[in-house]
């Protein structure tokens, strides 16, 4: 008897009971009206979870660091609201896995020269540490973009986490939907003074013999060559062939890199694969390292994805596959895995794909979130930039996130709840041809047929080819070992160092380290306690 009482006491106060795993992220409404009983029980079923979170300080073993391109938070709320009506629910009240996840902060995404950043800038930011120039890549704020310069690279060049994690025996791993050479991805492994110069054909003449294009850096130089999993698109930068349908850069060398890939691990004598489609995907096992290229520039968006086994792979397949391929490691991994195609789907003003693929985002994360274990697992939920996207007008409760913005007796037309600061639809809009006097120049758009189309582009009142990244905060969601580091408002940078202390690994290691000195006092007084117990 005691001896159980022991145990649960211990339970309690050393927090040693196994986490609860479920995330409740469908809240249905049950009663007609949401009275003051059906908010206090949310309160209070809240409170209940965030009072029993514990603070995890054991080193972070794993890390997973979820990059949504483009996903601002704007994107988050809209995107929550879809998936709950995808669900068959008003959609307000529903979360996105990492919504729930136990501390949230606040990231300032400007870059060294701009205020309004680039992906290649912010992606150099999170990854190495640095925040640099727009459009540069692993190089501090001394590289010049769009130049080459011998002399600068040596002094410039910054090192990313995949590079510290490697050093100390970390499996390492990316995925993204994006190129694998896009500017996202190529920060973790690529130095390079434009963010275009994935193939050699886009490098000036005058630079060809001072740098390396961004697919040679993956494949010849480290951490690239390192990089146990790596999964996106990219076929025609990488020289394995050509599609007519896709304008990305063609290499001109002569290069093959997926052969050239495929040979350095036979000369290394380690087990490998190289996939092109999800069903040889699914069948990786125990490769050491894995090369997966599911189109010749980037991937579907998942709304237009083939989903037969000869397709391609959902993002959440490739993130479970990378999970299983990189856990087991006994100094345990660092994955980086991008939805790098909310970003592109906002550039169109294509609100539903952009809302979708944040969606299918929060399934990868909720993936792993569900095969890792949040006491030697740290994930992290971001985005590099925001996007010129806002959530207006006052629709009604449940009205469809697509849809318009409640009618008004002033407003001719409706207008859509989702529009768009900047961007190309503004010619989906606006009406053609000289406006009477009285008319409007804007199209009703409840009158347009193709509003269920993929690309159907919102309402922009200003004509951009494409449309515009925004400028203002990002959040960021963490769950797992010293997730607390962040909690805060923070430069983009700091989120490489963070991740560097939480994993002990890297240039702030030592700043996590004065933590554990803490968790000694509290295993003595887990062992006072049941001495004084067994000997009351
Ligand atoms: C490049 O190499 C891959 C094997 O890695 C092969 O399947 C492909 O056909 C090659 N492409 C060309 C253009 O030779
Ligand atoms: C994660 O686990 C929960 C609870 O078991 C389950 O409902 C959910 O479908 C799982 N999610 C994924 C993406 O596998
Ligand atoms: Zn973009």
């Amino acid at each position: 008897m005691r001896a159980v009482l022991v145990v649960t006491f211990l339970f309690a106060v050393c927090g040693a009971a196994p986490s609860d795993k479920k995330q409740e992220t469908e809240i249905r409404m049950v009663k007609a009206i949401e009275d003051k009983e059906v908010w206090f029980e949310e309160a209070q079923n809240r409170l209940d979870k965030v009072t029993k979170k514990k603070q995890i300080e054991n080193k972070a073993k794993n890390i997973i660091l979820f990059i949504g391109d483009g996903m601002g938070i704007a994107t988050v709320t809209t995107s929550r609201i879809y998936r709950g009506q995808l669900n068959g629910n008003t959609g307000e009240e529903s979360f996105h896995s990492f919504e729930l996840f136990s501390n949230v902060g606040l990231i300032k995404t400007y870059t060294v020269n701009m205020q309004v950043p680039d992906s290649a800038a912010t992606a150099t930011a999170m990854l190495c540490g640095v925040k640099t120039n727009q459009e540069v890549i692993g190089f501090d704020a001394n590289a010049i973009y769009d130049e080459c310069n011998s002399e600068i690279i040596g002094t410039s060049k910054v090192e990313s986490l995949f590079k510290w994690a490697q050093d100390i025996g970390k499996r390492t791993g990316v995925v993204t939907t994006t190129r694998i050479t896009h500017a996202t991805p190529a920060a973790g492994y690529a130095h390079i003074n434009n963010r275009d110069w994935e193939c050699d054909s886009e490098i000036p003449e005058e630079y060809k013999s001072c740098t390396k294009d961004i697919a040679r850096q993956l494949v010849e130089d480290e951490p690239g060559k390192n990089l146990n999993v790596i999964f996106g698109g990219g076929l025609q930068q990488m020289g394995f062939g050509s599609s007519p349908s896709e304008s990305s850069c063609k290499r001109t060398d002569g290069k093959n890199l997926t052969s050239q890939w495929e040979n350095d691990r036979a000369t290394e004598r380690v087990s490998y694969g190289f996939v092109t489609n999800r069903e040889q995907m699914e069948a990786l096992s125990t490769e050491q390292k894995v090369l997966g290229l599911f189109g010749y520039g980037h991937m579907s968006f998942d709304l237009e994805r083939d989903t037969t086994p000869t397709g391609s792979p959902s993002i959440a397949d490739m993130t479970e596959k990378a999970i299983e391929l990189l856990q087991g490691a006994q100094n345990g991994y660092f994955l980086m895995v991008e939805g790098g195609r909310i970003d592109h789907a906002h550039h169109g003003n294509y609100a539903r794909l952009a809302l979708d693929e944040a969606v299918r985002f929060d399934e990868a994360i909720e993936k792993a979130f569900n095969i890792t274990n949040e006491d030697d697992t740290l994930i992290i939920v971001t985005a590099d930039h925001s996007h010129a996207m806002t959530m207006n007008g006052y629709p009604e409760r449940g009205n469809d996130i697509l849809g318009f913005a409640q009618k008004t007796t002033d407003k001719e037309f409706a207008y859509e709840t989702i529009t768009y600061a900047n961007g190309p639809g503004y010619n989906v809009h606006k009406k053609l041809g000289a406006i009477a006097e009285g008319e409007y120049m804007w199209i009703d758009p409840s009158t347009l047929q193709n509003r269920d189309d993929t690309r159907y582009g919102h309402f922009a009142p200003i004509y951009e080819s494409i449309e515009t990244h925004s400028g203002e905060d990002v959040a960021i969601y963490a769950n797992g070992p010293f997730s607390h580091l962040f909690n805060g408002v923070f430069e983009q940078s700091y989120v490489a160092h963070a991740i560097s202390c939480a994993g002990k690994f890297g240039p702030s290691a030592d700043y996590c380290n004065s933590a554990l000195s803490a968790r000694p006092s509290a295993l003595l007084l887990c062992l006072l306690i049941i001495v004084r117990s067994l000997f009351a």
